[in-house]
C-alpha cells in the first residue's frame, strides 16, 4: 500500500501510532475507534513545509483550495455539532516541532474532552472562536455530508459552492452498498442529498484506485492466523483494500462474487454500526465469508435464516 500511495504522493512519511487510550471520553462520542486519532499530531513535524493545509482520510476534494495557503494557523471550520469549536478534518497549520511537542506536552497533561484530537486541538488553540475571524475558514472548506449533521436546504443552495466535503461520522462511502457490476452505490436516505457525490467518490475509486489494490494488501491488526476456513480465492488476511480489490468492477457478477458482495453489505457495508475492533473486525467478517462460501448449500440456508 506504501508503494500505490508513493506512485501519487510525493512524500509517504511513516509515523508511530499516538493514541489517546481515553476511553471514557471516546465513549461520550459513541466512537471507541478514534483513540487513534492523535496519531493526525505528527502532521506538525513536516517542518520541511512552511505552512500546511490537513485533510483528513474522509474528506472529497471538490474544487481547487490553495488559497487556503493564505491563512494563517490554526485555521479551520466550525464543527457543525457545536460551532464555537472548529472542526479538525480540514485546518491550516504551520509545521513546526516546538509546537508539536508543546501539544503533545498539553495532551499528556489534559488529556482531551472528546478523545480524540479535535477535542485536544479546541483545547490548546482555545481562543480560536473568539479571537481572530480570519482563522474561521468559510464552511464549504469543510462540509459535513451526513445529514443529521447537515442544514439540508443551505446543502441544495450552496451544493456548487462546496470546496471540500466531509464524510465525518461512522458512515464512510467505502461502507456503503456499492454494486460491482453496475458501479452503482446505493445510499440510505441519511445521505440522500449527497448522493451523487458519494458516486464521484466511488468513480474515483473505481477508475483511480481499485486496478492498484490487489488482496495481499494487508492492514496492521487486521491478520489473523487462522487460515484454515480461508477459500481459495479470498485471502482472510487482507484489511480493507484487500476486501476492496476483490471487487470485479463493470463485469457480470459469478454466484461466488454475489455472495462474496452480499455478504459484505449484509455484515458491514450496510450497517454504520460497525464495531471495527470486535465482532465487525475484518477477520470475524472474512471467516464469516469463507465459511458460508464452503458451506453446503442446505448449511447455507440454515445459517441465514438462523442468523438474520
Ligand atoms: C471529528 C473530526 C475528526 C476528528 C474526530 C476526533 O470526527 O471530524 O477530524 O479526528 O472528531 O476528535
Ligand atoms: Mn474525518
Amino acid at each position: 500500500m506504501r508503494d500505490r500511495l508513493k506512485d501519487v504522493y510525493n512524500i509517504v512519511q511513516e509515523v508511530n501510532v499516538l493514541d489517546s487510550q481515553d476511553a471514557a471520553n471516546l465513549a461520550l462520542l459513541s466512537r471507541p475507534e478514534l483513540g487513534v486519532t492523535f496519531t493526525k499530531l505528527h502532521c506538525w513535524r513536516l517542518v520541511q513545509f512552511e505552512k500546511c493545509v490537513f485533510l483528513d482520510a474522509d474528506t472529497l476534494v471538490l474544487q481547487n483550495c490553495d488559497e487556503l495557503f493564505e491563512r494563517e494557523e490554526l485555521s479551520a471550520a466550525p464543527d457543525v455539532s457545536w460551532p464555537d469549536c472548529f472542526n479538525s478534518g480540514v485546518f491550516v497549520y504551520k509545521p513546526s516541532v516546538e509546537t508539536f511537542t508543546q501539544i503533545t506536552e498539553f495532551a499528556i497533561k489534559n488529556g482531551s474532552f472528546d478523545g480524540g484530537d479535535q477535542g485536544l486541538l479546541n483545547q490548546y488553540f482555545a481562543d480560536w472562536a473568539t479571537a481572530d475571524i480570519k482563522k474561521h475558514l468559510p464552511f464549504v472548506y469543510n462540509v459535513t455530508a451526513y445529514a443529521s449533521y447537515c442544514y439540508l436546504p443551505a446543502f441544495k443552495q450552496f451544493r456548487d459552492k462546496i470546496k471540500i466535503l466531509h464524510f465525518a461520522g461512522k458512515l464512510k462511502p467505502w461502507l456503503l452498498q456499492f454494486n460491482s457490476e453496475s458501479k452503482q452505490v446505493s445510499v440510505s436516505s441519511d445521505y440522500a442529498h449527497a448522493k451523487d457525490l458519494i458516486q464521484l467518490w466511488w468513480n474515483i475509486f473505481c477508475d483511480k484506485v481499485h486496478q492498484s489494490l490487489s488482496d495481499n494488501m494487508q492492514t496492521q491488526g487486521t491478520a489473523s492466523s487462522d487460515n484454515s476456513t480461508t477459500h481459495k480465492s479470498f485471502n482472510n488476511e487482507a484489511g480493507l483494500a484487500g476486501a476492496l480489490s476483490q471487487l470485479q468492477i463493470g463485469q457480470q457478477r459469478s454466484p461466488e462474487q454475489e455472495a462474496y458482495e452480499n455478504l459484505m453489505r449484509r455484515q458491514c457495508w450496510e450497517s454504520g454500526q460497525i464495531d471495527y475492533s470486535g465482532a465487525d473486525s475484518f477477520d470475524n467478517i472474512w471467516k464469516k465469508i469463507s465459511q458460508t462460501l464452503e458451506a453446503k448449500p442446505a448449511e447455507k440456508e440454515a445459517d441465514q435464516t438462523g442468523s438474520s
